[in-house]
C-alpha cells in the first residue's frame, strides 16, 4: 500500500489522516475488520484511550501495515515485507501462518544467542541485490549453532497491558526452588543487562519498545533509531552496494507510532456464554492449569490512563517453566532449551495450531503435549471424562 520512506512527520501524518476515520470503535471498516459476534471486536484501541492516543494508534497501524521494498530499506535479509504480513489474522495485529527459524548455541549450561554470527533469527529471504552478490537465498546458518527452533506467529493483542504489569507482581509468582512443593517452579528470564524479560516465547525481551525495534530489524531488515547499526550477513559486512538506503531506514516517529499501536491494542474480550464454558473454567482451575496460566494480572499505575490499574485476562505468569525434553529446542538468555514462558491464553481462540512451533493441531493435543513441570496437570486433564475435556476446550476457545 505505501511505498515511500517514512522520513518526515508530515508525510506520516498525511498518510494517517486517511485511515484515522476507520479507527472509530463503533464503526470498524468492513474491508479491514471481519464481523464477529457482538462484543467480539478485536483490533481496536483500549477503552479509555485519549483522542491523541487513538491518532498515534492509527499512525502506528499504518506503519505496521507498510510494505517495505529494497528501495525503502527492506532486507537485504528478511522474513516478510511488513509486520502485518505475518501478524494478520483475523485482523491486523493477529496471528499468522508464518513459521520462522531461530538458532542458538547451548554449551556447558551457557547460552549464546549467536548475534555475532547473524542469530538468533535466521531470515528465509534475501533481496535480489544480495542474491546477485552472494548467490544465497536465505541467511546462512551460524556455524556454532547447537539447536534450531521453529516459531509460529502469535497475535500482539493486549501486550501493552502485559508491558505495564509491575515487575514485583511477576516476581511474586516465581517459585524457582519450588518452596511450596507443588512441582511447579516458575522463574524469570533476564536480558543480558539483568532486567526482567517478558516478551517472546522465551520471555527474553524486557519491553514492548525493544521487541518492536528488534522486529523491524530481524523480520524486515529495517534499521531504526533504536538499532541503527550496519546490517550483516552471518556477522560479516554486507557486500558493497547491496543495501544503499541510508540508516536508520525508518524515523523515530515511525518507530514510536508502531510501538503505540501495539501498546494500545486491546486484548480480545473473554467470552463466557455457555454452561460448558463456565464448567470448563472451573476445571481449568481445579486441575491446576492456573498454577502457570494465571487468569488475571494487574497493571500498576501508569501515566497512560488506558493502561493504569487494569486487570489483564492474560492467563500467564510471564515466567519460564521446564516443559520437558520433548518440547525443548533453543536456549535464550537464562531460558534453557526445555524452558518456555507460559504462553498467554489471551486470544488463543484465533490460533489454528498450538505450541511454540505449531506442532499441536488442536487445543487438546497442545495440553496432552505438556510435560516437565506441567506433567501432573496434564495427567489430570487426560483423566477427565470426554465431556469435561470438551468443556475445558470450549472455555479456552472463548479466550
Ligand atoms: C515473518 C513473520 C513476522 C513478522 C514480519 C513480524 N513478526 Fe512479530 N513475531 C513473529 C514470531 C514468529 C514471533 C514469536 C517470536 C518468539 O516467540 O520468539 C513474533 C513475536 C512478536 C511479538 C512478541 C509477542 C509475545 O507474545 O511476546 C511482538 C511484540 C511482535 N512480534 C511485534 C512485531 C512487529 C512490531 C513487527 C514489525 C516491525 C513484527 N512483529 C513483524 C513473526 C513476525
Ligand atoms: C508448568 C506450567 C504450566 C501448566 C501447569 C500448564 N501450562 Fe499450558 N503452557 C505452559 C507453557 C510454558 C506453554 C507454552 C509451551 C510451548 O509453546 O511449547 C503452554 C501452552 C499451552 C497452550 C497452547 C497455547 C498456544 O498459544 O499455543 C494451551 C492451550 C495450554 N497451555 C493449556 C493448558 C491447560 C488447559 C493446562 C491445564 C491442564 C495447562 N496449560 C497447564 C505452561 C503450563
Amino acid at each position: 500500500m505505501f511505498h515511500g520512506r517514512l522520513h518526515t512527520r508530515s508525510l506520516l501524518a498525511a498518510l494517517v489522516v486517511a485511515v484515522a476515520a476507520c479507527e472509530e470503535p463503533a464503526a470498524p471498516s468492513p474491508a479491514d475488520e471481519p464481523v464477529f459476534a457482538a462484543g467480539d471486536a478485536v483490533g481496536l484501541p483500549l477503552p479509555l484511550s485519549t483522542g491523541e492516543e487513538r491518532l498515534l494508534f492509527a499512525q502506528g497501524k499504518v506503519v505496521f501495515q507498510t510494505v517495505f521494498t529494497p528501495a525503502t530499506g527492506l532486507g537485504p535479509l528478511f522474513n516478510q515485507t511488513s509486520c502485518a504480513g505475518c501478524h494478520e489474522d483475523p485482523v491486523v495485529g493477529g496471528v499468522g501462518d508464518e513459521l520462522e527459524v531461530h538458532a542458538t548455541a547451548y554449551q556447558g549450561g551457557v547460552c549464546n544467542d549467536l548475534s555475532t554470527e547473524g542469530g538468533p533469527v535466521i531470515q528465509d529471504s534475501v533481496t535480489p541485490a544480495l542474491h546477485a552478490a552472494l548467490g544465497i537465498d536465505r541467511a546462512p546458518m551460524p556455524p556454532d549453532t547447537t539447536a534450531t527452533a521453529r516459531r509460529t506467529t502469535p497475535a500482539v493483542f493486549g501486550l501493552g497491558l502485559l508491558d505495564a504489569v509491575p515487575e514485583s507482581a511477576i516476581l511474586a509468582l516465581a517459585d524457582p526452588d519450588d518452596a511450596n512443593g507443588d512441582g511447579i517452579s516458575g522463574r524469570p528470564n533476564r536480558s543480558a543487562d539483568g532486567r526482567l524479560g517478558r516478551f517472546g516465547r522465551k520471555a527474553f525481551v524486557p519491553t514492548l519498545r525493544e521487541f518492536t525495534a528488534a522486529a523491524f530489524r530481524n523480520e524486515m531488515g529495517i534499521t531504526n533509531p533504536a538499532l541503527p547499526g550496519e546490517e550483516t550477513v552471518g556477522g560479516n559486512p554486507m557486500p558493497p552496494g547491496v543495501d544503499p538506503t541510508t540508516d536508520p531506514e525508518i524515523t523515530q516517529d515511525a518507530l514510536d507510532a508502531t510501538e503505540a499501536f501495539m501498546r494500545l491494542l486491546a486484548p480480545p474480550r473473554t467470552q463466557l456464554l455457555s454452561l460448558a464454558q463456565v464448567r470448563g473454567r472451573q476445571l481449568f482451575s481445579s486441575i491446576g492449569c492456573v498454577a502457570c496460566h494465571v487468569p488475571a494480572l494487574q497493571t500498576g499505575s501508569n501515566p497512560v490512563k488506558a493502561l493504569s490499574k487494569k486487570v489483564v485476562p492474560a492467563y500467564t505468569d510471564l515466567l519460564l517453566h521446564d516443559m520437558g525434553s520433548d518440547l525443548a529446542d533453543i536456549c535464550l538468555g537464562l531460558a534453557e532449551p526445555s524452558e518456555f514462558r507460559t504462553e498467554p491464553l489471551m486470544g488463543v481462540r484465533f490460533k489454528s495450531v498450538y505450541l511454540h512451533d505449531g506442532r499441536a493441531p488442536t487445543i487438546e493435543a497442545a495440553i496432552e503435549l505438556h510435560g516437565g513441570e506441567a506433567t501432573a496437570a496434564r495427567d489430570r486433564f487426560v483423566q477427565l471424562s470426554s465431556q469435561q475435556r470438551a468443556a475445558l476446550a470450549r472455555f479456552l476457545k472463548g479466550l
